[in-house]
This record gives C-alpha cells, structure tokens and sequence, in this order.
C-alpha cells in the first residue's frame, strides 16, 4: 500500500476530491468548514443532525457525494474534547484520517486543519497529522503476487491546509525523514530469513552513505583478530557469516563526542542447539529488530541533518543448529576479555551484543550508549506489547528516555537493576553464565549486558515485545510498528542537539 504523499497550503476548502474537517464533541463547525457549509446550503450540519454524530475521538461520519459541491464526499473526523488531546495524539489523529481516506479509496483529499474552540492547531501538530499520515499508510506486500488492481488502494495525495502553511513544512520536513527512517525499520523487520541474512542487512545499511552516513562493515576475518569471540560463537552453526556494521553520522561539533546506539541483529534465531519449539518460531525472522531501530534511526537523523554526532552499531548474526553450532557448556572469550559459560544457546542475543557494546564503549568513547534488543520473552511476560522495558545504569538518560516515550506514545517502563540480581549470572566454571534461569529473565539479561559497559551512561531496551507482532492502531496495520524510532528521534531532538 502506497504511503499518503503530504503537501501544505493554506486553510480552505478544496472545491473537489474529498474534504476532511474536524469536529469537536461540542459539534461547532470551526471557521473554514462552516464557510463552507454556508456556501454548500448546510449540507454538512444537516448530515451531523441525521447521522446523529457524537464526534467522538477519531470516529469518523462519511457524507458521500454532498449535493451542491463537486466534491467526492466530505469526511467528518471526531476529535473528542480537544482539551483531552496530548501530544502524542496529534499523529494518531493523522493515522485515523489516513485510514479513513485508504478504506475509501480516495486519491486526493484535503484536511481542514483547525479548531472550533479558538485554539490554533500548531505548526507541529499539524505536521504530527502528516507523519502519522504516512505512518499508517505503510504496508509491507512486496510478496504479494496476485494484487487485484480493483482492491488496491491508490496512493493518497493528501494536502493539510492551514494557517500558516510555511511555518508548518519546517516543522514537516523532520517528520517526513522519521516516517522513512520508520518505514526502512519496518521493511527490514518484516523481510523474511531467506532473503535478508546477515551480508544483505549489511548492504541495505551500507546504502545510508547516500545519505552522507560513513558505513563501516567488518567482516568474519577482522572479527576474529579482533576477539570478537563471544559474537562468533552465536554465529558459527549458520551458513551466513557474521557482520558488524558501525554507521556514523557526524552532524554536530568536530571533537564532540558521540552518542551511540546498539542494536541486536539476530537475523534468525533458531535458538541454536537449545532450538526453540516450532510453534511461533517464524516471528524470529524479527529478531533483528533493534538492529533494524538503530539503522532506520540513522536514517531517520541523517535525513533531518540532526546536529549531533552520532554512532550506530549493529551485529548481525544467524543462530542455527548445524554441526560447527556451539554447545551448552562451551565457554567463550568475549572481546572484553571476561569469559562465558554458555548455558543455554538460545540466550544468544546477550552474547552478540556484549562484544559489540565493549567494542563501542572503547573505541567510539561515546556520551552514551542505548542498545535495543529483542532479548527475552520475558519482558512480554512483565510488561506485554505496551511499553519497551528500560533498565538504565544513569537516571538521567533513563528519565529522558521516558519523558521521549511519553511525547511519542513508544512508552516506556524502567525495571530494576542491582547486584542481587547480578550474582544470579555468576558461574562455577567462568566468569559469568549467559542465562540466570527463569526468575527474573530480562533483568538477568540486563545485568549481563551491564557487565560490559562499565562507567559509560547507558540504558537497555528490550523489545521483544513491542518490536513485532505489534497490534493494529492508528499508526500502523501491519506486524511491526517501528517502534523506538520514534521514540529515540524525540530523545536526541530534545536533549543532544544545539
Ligand atoms: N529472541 C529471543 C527473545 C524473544 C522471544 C524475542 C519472543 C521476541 C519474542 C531470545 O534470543 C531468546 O530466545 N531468549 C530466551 C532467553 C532464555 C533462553 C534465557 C527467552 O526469552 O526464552
Ligand atoms: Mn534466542
Ligand atoms: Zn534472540
């Protein structure tokens, strides 16, 4: 499904296609709709009559073919009370009108963007309609052979008209490169095993350079010299080599250290020898969803020409049970020098990232560190599909993180750490045990990631349970919402750059 294109003019009704206004539960029909209205014979304001319309939040009333205008149809959109809306609710309310107008099969429509109540509707909020506009508007169907053209839904040109249309494309602009950066995540996250192994993710990140991003891929060989052991030992019973790929966008002060992100990028995960049961297994084809958040945040930050300095870090691994597979009970060497016992090969997503956090913390020495990762099936049991969960060894950047979620609606919730929970990972036979058992799951999963970071500031994502499989919203229909992009978009905007 085509992506809505989102244009700017200034506030009026078109005379046709589809017009979309909006409509506050009061019913009063803000200045340029009522003009309207008053030109058309009240068509509109008998039709809320009859419909008995409530104008409920993001309820819609479809008045087809409207007599005495040339327009397709005029779409009503609740906004509830206005009051009640939070920031975050400014794209989803672009979402809803994006549904509406995609389950009508409209081609070109226009929003009147204002208010009954005597509010202006701002610049970025009137952007905020747009980018979830856009947001909803993706699809992932690049497999799809037999498309019915008649079933289609045509890409919609939809214009937001109002009143101050150039005040409102410098606030589009950022959005338009997040609604890429988030489409580049979805794509990534959705491409099936077969097509997207380790050295295809790798090229699809090598393409950022376009955006003027310095991508940097090491391959089996560097990996090797280098230690990277504990990263090889998840990689070794698959077919597909390993990759780590470091993207760096310098947009800020020269000599300014950068923050950095990490993402897992289990391309695959089998579990290994510890294979996983059948059941589900096809929903791995995503566990390389934090690699696939830091490579669209990249693109998100390189489009909009943020003004930082910025790293991206990703490891890009198959984990398969074929003959050359690890064991549980081998122990590995970890670029850090500290040694693992594998328990449990299915625990893997511990073992790529500790590597490519210690190399990030000693060789990008960066302000922070934020890795993503869809580490354990545990956070799904703690905290469901609705929040992200955020360990952090910095309450800073873990408040930061939360107020970003909160502007964004990609929430968070902070779960603990300490070095009760850390002895759970100590091991008989090395350093330290890559599983802690059942209790606890993603905590133990945390503390280990938190053994290879040292004084860095840094807070962990898991997003096992909002990178996929996500629900239907405003913002998204399909089985990955992107999320985090959004969210770490709004972090460095308003805290990391001039
Ligand atoms: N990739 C999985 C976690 C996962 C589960 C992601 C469900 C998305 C949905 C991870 O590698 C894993 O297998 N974790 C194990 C850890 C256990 C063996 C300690 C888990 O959560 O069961
Ligand atoms: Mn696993
Ligand atoms: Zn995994």
């Amino acid at each position: 499904m085509p992506q809505p294109s989102v244009a700017f003019a200034k506030l009026a009704a078109p005379e046709t296609g589809v017009l979309v206004l909006l409509l506050a539960e009061d019913l009063t029909l803000p200045p340029a709709a009522a003009a309207f209205d008053a030109k058309a014979g009240g068509v509109l304001a008998r039709a809320i009559a009859k419909a008995a319309f409530k104008a409920k939040q993001f309820a819609t009333l479809d008045v087809v073919a409207p007599a005495g205008t040339d327009l397709d149809r005029v779409i009503a959109v609740g906004l509830g009370k206005p009051a009640d809306l939070a920031e975050k609710d400014w794209a989803r309310l672009g979402g809803a009108v994006a549904a509406k107008l995609l389950e009508v099969k409209a081609t070109t429509a226009t929003l009147l963007v204002e208010r009954a109540d005597g509010v202006a509707v701002t610049p970025d909020q009137a952007a905020d309609i747009g980018l979830g506009a856009r947001l909803r508007g993706w699809s992932f169907d690049a497999y799809k052979s037999k498309k019915k053209d008649e079933d289609e839904p045509k890409a919609v040109k939809l214009t937001l008209t109002v009143e101050s249309p150039s005040a409102a494309k410098k606030a589009w602009a950022p959005r338009d490169a997040v609604a890429d950066g988030s489409a580049l995540t979805r794509d990534l996250i959705c491409e099936p095993a077969n097509v997207l192994g380790t050295e295809e993710f790798a090229a699809r990140a090598k393409k950022l350079e376009k955006l003027g991003v310095e991508v940097e891929i090491l391959g089996e060989k560097e990996l090797k010299k280098a230690g990277w052991n504990a990263l090889l030992g998840v990689a070794q019973g698959s077919k597909r080599p390993p990759r780590v790929v470091i993207m760096r966008w310098n947009g800020g002060e020269k000599g300014e250290a950068p923050i950095a992100f990490v993402g897992k990028g289990v391309v695959f995960d089998s579990g290994g020898i510890s294979i996983k049961p059948a059941a589900g297994m096809e929903d791995m084809k995503g566990d390389m969803g934090g690699a696939a958040v830091v490579t669209g945040l990249m693109h998100a930050l390189a489009a909009r020409k943020a003004e930082v300095n910025v790293v991206g870090a990703i490891g890009l691994v198959e984990n398969m049970p074929d003959a050359g597979a690890q064991r549980p009970g081998d122990i590995v060497t970890s670029l850090s020098g500290q040694t693992i016992e594998v328990i449990n090969t299915d625990a893997e997503g511990r073992l790529v990232l500790c590597d490519v956090l210690w190399h990030v913390k000693e060789e990008v020495k960066p302000a922070f560190i934020v890795d993503l990762a869809t580490l354990t099936g545990a956070i799904l049991v703690a905290l469901g599909k609705i929040n992200g969960g955020l360990f952090a060894n910095d309450d800073t950047l873990a408040a930061r993180i939360t107020a970003a979620g909160l502007a964004t609606g990609e929430t968070v919730w902070r779960m603990p750490l300490s070095a009760d929970y850390d002895k759970l990972i100590d091991s008989t036979w090395a350093d330290m045990k890559n599983t802690g058992g059942r209790d606890a799951g993603s905590i133990t999963a945390a503390q280990f990631l938190k053994r290879f970071v040292g004084d860095v500031p840094w807070a962990h994502l898991d997003i096992a349970g909002t990178a996929m499989g996500s629900p239907s919203t405003e913002l998204n229909k399909g089985w990955t919402s992107g999320w985090g992009v959004r969210l770490l978009d709004r972090l460095v905007a308003d805290h990391y750059e001039k």
